[in-house]
């Protein structure tokens, strides 16, 4: 009986051998093929609103380049830089005149070299922001195209004949009206699916793709991490059937600018698709495929907006609805042949907390909580400027007090169309791009230690309760939550590698889902709603990793405070 035994023993040791072994290769394996993009934090900086370091008003490169050492702090990896680049202004840099000359407002070449190379310092990447889907009509490229019919560069735009004295069709502006603008030098309509002063590429034409692929060649060559493509999904476009995003050259024009850009060289790309699918999604980032890292999808942001309608239009968030498509997109999109990013806010959307949460009472709570909801999950996270302090949004009384130019348009379109002028606004400060352009509250003085001077948009008046230095003495503060989450993220493979698995039967309001790692498992736990619910599972915590309430020591039958949101590692 014995030499059985001794032989079962030895059997049972040799399989748990082999599966600790196997477990850890695995790991090792996955660890060795992850790019650092994967791994990464992006920290996004709107550079009109991050810090002025001339007392202009205005930020600047010089400010950012002050503001690295909190960046540090935090943890973050890169920093998504909003552009920078020579700008009449018209859309807040995202009409550029000059892709290869830094405006003046933000300083010089030499502040940008400097940046690039001081970021580093900190282990932080530079990731510009490309917008090429248009220019301003400033670019010499413009000025030059709308001289003449048979000027070199008017192919490099899109040209049409008027329609029975009309626009050639009825396409739209995101920024209100029509995106066809007559101009009467050469009797021809130009497109632009943004301001007027934004005409859009003709990216048919092979003389401006070899351009644009030349200038990204030079941002490569600055060492830089990466880019951020502006409405990339519009590249391919073909206006003359009607088509805007997903037009059928889009794939076949990444594909070329990889080759003939970045494809070999270490950084990430990162590209914004409002129509994106999880299966389009898929076609942007699947590595076979040699065309972005990874796309922003934006299929939440319609939750609050009336079927059909506009942005503008509004309709309450529900829940339910909020949680089926954050789990859409950590079970749909193949994490084997895809990659996503993770966000709540960037410069066109409103404060999160102001929106889904409750800025007031439980503003520290839900911050936290939507924070740590989709810091652990698959993909990417971006944290855009001030959210890591629990920035609010900032209403207005007045179209007067609101700079962004797409409120303005669709406030006086609206108002010549018969819309309440009190409606209007409230749309816009539910909604407003303006909300997240606030200056950056960085301490309690006045403009919040933006500017010595007069911000080009005024302070959120909150800012002696909100800001970076309360948030720094404060151990319980966001900004901390945000830097644990950040380390959690570079120390545990499986918060980048894991598999997602959500918990079932928790109601619309309790987010539950699990990371799964080999043998490693996870269990994050949210309330996203303002009142108390219930939440039981028979899991047991082996580690508590993160929590916005005091830890828990059970997971059986528990009630789950407003907005509380915790991980645990479980046995
Ligand atoms: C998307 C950018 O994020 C937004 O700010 C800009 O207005 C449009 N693209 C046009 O470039």
């Amino acid at each position: 009986m014995i030499p059985l035994t001794v032989y079962h023993f030895l059997q049972v040791l040799t399989q748990i051998i082999y599966i600790m072994f196997n477990n850890k290769f695995e790991i090792y394996e996955v660890e060795k093929m992850t790019p650092w993009w994967k791994k990464a934090v992006v920290y996004q900086i709107y550079p009109k609103s991050f810090q002025d370091s001339n007392g202009d008003g205005i930020g600047d490169l010089q400010g950012i380049i002050a503001r690295l050492d909190y960046l540090e702090n935090l943890g973050v990896d890169a920093i998504w830089l909003s552009p920078v680049y020579q700008s009449p202004g018209v859309d807040n840099g995202y009409d550029i005149s000059n892709y290869e000359a830094i405006d003046p407002q933000y300083g010089t070449m030499a502040d940008m070299d400097e940046l690039i190379q001081k970021a580093k310092e900190h282990h932080i990447r530079i990731v510009m922001d490309l917008v090429v889907n248009h220019t301003s009509d400033q670019h010499q490229w413009f000025v030059e195209a709308r001289k003449s019919k048979d000027n070199p560069y008017r192919d490099y735009y899109i040209w049409r004949d008027p329609v029975d004295g009309h626009e050639p069709n009825s396409l739209k502006s995101a920024f209100s009206g029509s995106a066809w603008k007559f101009d009467e030098q050469t009797g021809q309509y130009y497109l632009h699916f943004f301001a007027e002063q934004q005409p859009d590429l003709n990216w048919k034409n092979p003389e401006l793709r070899q351009k644009i692929y030349d200038m990204m060649n030079f941002w490569l060559d600055k060492g830089i991490g990466g880019f951020r493509m502006d409405v990339i999904e519009l590249i391919g476009k073909d206006p003359d059937k009607m088509i805007r995003e997903n037009g059928p050259m889009l794939h076949p024009y990444l594909q070329e600018m990889n080759k003939n850009t970045f494809g070999d060289r270490d950084v990430m790309t990162v590209g914004e698709t409002w129509n994106a699918t999880p299966k389009i999604a898929e076609e942007y980032s699947d590595p076979a495929r040699h065309e972005l890292s990874m796309v922003f999808q934006f299929e939440n942001q319609a939750l609050d907006q009336q079927e059909g309608k506009e942005k503008w239009d509004l309709k309450p968030l529900d829940l339910g609805e909020l949680k089926k498509v954050l789990v859409k997109w950590q079970t749909e999109l193949d994490f084997n042949h895809a990659w996503n990013s993770l966000f709540w806010e960037n410069h066109d959307i409103p404060r999160v907390i102001s929106r889904w949460g409750n800025d007031k009472k439980y503003r520290v709570q839900c911050a936290k909580m939507f924070a740590t909801v989709l810091h652990l999950m698959h993909g990417t996270p971006y944290i855009f400027n001030g959210e890591e302090i629990g920035m609010t949004n900032c209403p207005v009384k007045n179209i007067d007090e609101v700079e962004d130019i797409e409120s303005v348009n669709m406030y006086h379109e609206r108002l010549a169309e018969g819309y309440d002028k009190d409606k209007l606004i409230h749309a816009i400060n539910v909604k407003g791009r303006d909300n997240a352009r606030r200056p950056m509250q960085w301490n309690d003085e006045k403009n919040a230690g933006f500017t010595k001077s007069k911000p080009w948009l005024t302070v959120n008046p909150n800012y002696k309760e909100i800001n970076v230095k309360k948030a720094l003495a404060d151990p319980n503060s966001i900004f901390y939550t945000y830097q644990e989450l950040i380390t959690l993220r570079h120390e545990n493979e499986i918060v980048v590698n894991g598999d997602f698995k959500l918990v079932h039967d928790t109601g619309d309001e309790v987010l539950a889902y699990y990371r799964i790692l080999g043998t490693e498992k996870w269990l994050v736990v949210a309330n996203l709603s303002g009142e108390e619910q219930q939440f039981t599972s028979t899991d047991r915590i082996k580690e508590n990793l993160l929590s916005n309430y005091a830890v828990r020591n059970d997971l059986h039958d528990i009630t789950l405070k407003p907005y509380e949101a915790f991980a645990v590692a479980i046995k």
